[in-house]
Order: C-alpha cells, then structure tokens, then sequence
C-alpha cells in the first residue's frame, strides 16, 4: 500500500509506537503530522526500550527517512535532546534520515509557560495538559503570531517576530499570571543558536513526501493522541490543539487527501486516558486499578497513572468513522488475561434513551450511563501466541465480537511490548 495511515482510535497511548515500528519495516518514508512532544511512543526492542516524544518511531530502523511534517508543533529543545539521546544510544540520526518541516511551529518557553499559567485558572474545567506549550503554540499558529522553523534560520526577520510575540507574552505572563517575564535578547540568542543546531534537518517536507509518493515510495503517516482527544472530533474543550485521525494529515503534512490509500486505527483491547475529560468506561474501582497494575498504564511522558476502562465500541467506532479508517489493530489484548469476566460498553443511555451513535454534541458527558457487553475471559498466558487460532477460544471470540460490534476487520493484535509480539490476520 503506498500510502497508510495509522492513528490512535481511542484517548492516546494505544500503542502506536511499537506498530509504527513494526510497520516501518515496510515502508520507505515515516511521517509525523501533528502534536509535538506531547506524545510518548514507546519502542521496545530486546531489552532495550525508547520513548519517542517528537521523532517519528520509525528512526530506529537505519534506512528509512523520517519526517516531522509542518503540522508538528516542535520544541527546538526537545528536538535536539532527542537526537542527542537516540545518538547517545547508537541510533543513526543526520539530516540525511530525519527531515523537519521549514513550516512547522516552534514551541518556545513562552508556550510552555503559559501552558502551566494557564491550567491554574481553569479550576474544575481544567484540562491535565502535559504542559509542553502545545495548546499556547497552536493557538499563536491560528492567530498568526507564531514563529516558524524558517523563521528561527534568519536572525534579523526572527528579532522582529519574536520581540512582538514576546512583548504581548510577558504582559500576559506579568499582569494576568503574576509570573517573572522572560528577557527578550536571552530568549532570542537561544532559540537562533537552537536554529542553527536544526539548520541540517531542515526541508521543504511537503515536496519532499508528495515527490515520495508519486516516486511510488511507501509511506507510513504516524498519528499522535488518539482520535477522542482530536481538536474537532474529541472531547473538546478536555482534548489536544490538533487533528489526530488520518483527518490530519492532509494539513499537517500538506499530502492530498486523496492520496491517503488506507487508514488503519489503533486500540487497547481495553481503554486509557491521561488528564482530564469524559471516559465514560472508566473504572475507578479494583478493575481499574487491575488494568493499570497489569497493563502498567503510566504516562510515557509524564508518568502519570492512566485512568483505566473496559473497551467502548461506540467511541471507536467513531473514532474509525471519522478517519475512514479501512480496519483496526488491537493492542495489550496480553494485558485481559486473568479476568473472569470482560466488559464492553455497546451502547450509552442518556435519559433514558440508548444511542449507538457517539454524542458528539454533548457537553456534559456526566449524565451517560454504557450499556456493557460481558464476555467471559480466559487464563492462558497469550504473550507467545503468534497465530490466530492458537488464542484461547474466548479470546478469538472477544476479538470477533469486538470486529463485528465496531463493524471493522481487526487486521492485528498485539500481545506484549516487543516488536515480534503480534499476531497478523491480514495485515
Ligand atoms: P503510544 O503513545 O500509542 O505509542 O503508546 P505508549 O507507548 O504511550 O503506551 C503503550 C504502552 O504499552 C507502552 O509501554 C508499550 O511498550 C506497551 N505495549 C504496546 N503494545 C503492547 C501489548 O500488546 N501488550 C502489552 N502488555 N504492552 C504493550
Ligand atoms: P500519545 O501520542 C495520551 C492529553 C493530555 C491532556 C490533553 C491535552 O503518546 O498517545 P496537551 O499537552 O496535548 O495540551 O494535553 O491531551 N494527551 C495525551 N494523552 N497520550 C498522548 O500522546 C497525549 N498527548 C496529550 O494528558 O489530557
Ligand atoms: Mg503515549
């Protein structure tokens, strides 16, 4: 397939940077379109373990080409510490095999400020950000006050931009937040000597993947989030500053969405979400805590626990829906096994009606109440099963019912952290 779109179908850590890898294998090209580091893909190989937070999760793979598209919100920092690190560990990363966007937005020190100012004042509509400045930067993309990567490479166009950005930053940083305001001439020689550093990784991105794709490369775009914490299909406000689905990445990668040949989503066979925000599934009772402690649901970039939930079929569906998404993949299926019983929700009632269709429009998801689907488990250790019909019945006959209520063919399962631990049916 020339083109594949894999994106998280639920609230974000799905699994996608363990796929991504796997699935790199295959492809020429791995582009990262939206969020920033924010996100926290996990790659484990052998007993060594990664978490990419900005880089695309194909780097690990020495001849492919990785690119950060201009929909990325990049901290120039985190970016470097980054490569740095992969280095550090003996990960070949030049100019040659990461490529990152002229045009993609830079994170400076004032959004992540004020990313942290600004979730005090929210009190109960606060949002549990990860406080890296995406939400501050994405809202000075929209305004058209933000600075770019380009901008960064040309000192005296980057001293006008920035001493504006900045005078109205620090007058909200000091008379709104009562915080210390940030220097302008400090600022602006570490963000140009930072610019310089990015100097070599820096291209015309979208030439560079629409030039891949009519050359017939193969090109595996990586979603960051999930899908529910998607700026317009989430929910919003408890979501990220970006579209998260296959819905992003025409913009964020400036790739035509008519060249996008197959989605596919991704999804625990449970449910997970980090911050704040509706999860009508969660379980914040002793299931809870068992999915957590045996699943190890701790944010990769904040660590955080994960609040923990049975799987939601009319959120996924959605989610999938909204992406066009071809089929799914599911994750940590490893992590069920154990459960006498495992639940599902199939539909929610809200006043006492059911609905199959996902409340879009609700603003107060307080009042759903999931209708649960039971299913009885199985007690086999699953972590080494590699074909299908080696599961335990009940497994096979989750996973089927969980393809026919989603109304998707499940296209792979996951059944532990490491690359070879999956289970193909048709992927
Ligand atoms: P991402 O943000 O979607 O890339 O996911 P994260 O890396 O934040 O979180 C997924 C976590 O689950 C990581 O610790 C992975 O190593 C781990 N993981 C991935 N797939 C599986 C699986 O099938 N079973 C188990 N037990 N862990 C998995
Ligand atoms: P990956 O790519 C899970 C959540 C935050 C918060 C909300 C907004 O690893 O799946 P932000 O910092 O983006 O403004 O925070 O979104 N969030 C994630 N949750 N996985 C992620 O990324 C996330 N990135 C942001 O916890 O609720
Ligand atoms: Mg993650």
């Amino acid at each position: 397939m020339p083109s594949l779109s894999v994106f998280g179908a639920q609230w974000g850590d799905e699994g996608k940077g363990k796929l991504i890898d796997l699935l790199s294998r295959d492809a020429d090209m791995v582009v990262r379109y939206q969020g920033g580091a924010n996100a926290g893909h996990t790659v484990v190989v052998g007993t060594e373990k990664y978490v990419l937070h900005l880089i695309p999760s194909g780097i690990l793979h020495p001849s492919k080409t990785n690119v950060i598209g201009n929909g990325v919100a990049v901290d120039p920092f985190k970016f470097l510490e980054e490569v740095d690190g992969l280095r550090k560990r003996g990960v070949h990363v030049d100019g040659t095999n990461l490529r990152l966007s002229a045009n993609a937005h830079v994170i400076f020190e004032h959004h992540r400020l004020i990313d942290q100012l600004s979730e005090r004042w929210r009190g109960e509509g606060r949002i549990g950000t990860t406080g890296r400045g995406i939400g501050p930067c994405y809202a000075d993309k929209a305004a058209r006050t933000g600075l770019r990567v380009c901008d960064l490479l040309d000192p005296d166009h980057c001293a006008v931009r920035l001493k504006a950005a900045l005078a109205e930053k620090n007058a909200l940083i000091e008379r709104v937040h009562g915080a210390e305001p940030l220097g302008l001439d400090a600022q602006l020689d570490r963000y140009l000597a930072l610019g310089t550093q990015l100097a070599p990784f820096v291209a015309d991105t979208g030439l560079e993947v629409r030039t891949a794709y009519r050359e017939k490369k193969r090109i595996l775009f990586e979603g960051a989030q999930g899908a529910m914490l998607d700026i317009d299909a989430g929910t919003y406000p408890f979501v990220t500053s970006s579209n998260t689905g296959a819905n992003g990445i025409s913009a964020g990668a400036a790739f035509p969405p008519r060249w996008i040949d197959r989605a596919i989503g991704i999804a625990k066979a449970y449910c997970t979400r980090v911050g704040e925000g509706p999860f009508p599934t969660e379980q914040k009772n002793a299931t809870g805590d068992k999915i957590r402690k045996l699943g190890n649901e701790y944010g990769s970039t904040t660590g955080r626990p994960r609040r923990c939930g049975w799987f939601d079929t009319v959120a996924v569906r959605y989610a999938m829906e909204v992406s066009g998404a071809d089929g799914f993949i599911v994750t940590n299926l490893d992590v069920l096994t154990g459960f006498d019983e495992i639940q599902a929700a199939v539909r929610y009632a809200i006043d006492g009606r059911e609905v199959r269709d996902w409340p879009a429009a609700t603003p107060d998801f307080d009042d759903i109440v999931p209708v649960y689907a039971s299913h009885p488990g199985w007690t086999e250790d699953i972590t080494r099963v590699r074909r299908y019909e080696d599961l335990p019945k009940n497994a096979r006959a989750y996973v089927e019912w969980l393809e026919r209520e989603v109304g998707a063919p499940i296209v792979m399962l996951s059944v532990g952290p490491e690359r070879e631990q999956v289970i193909s049916r048709g992927m």
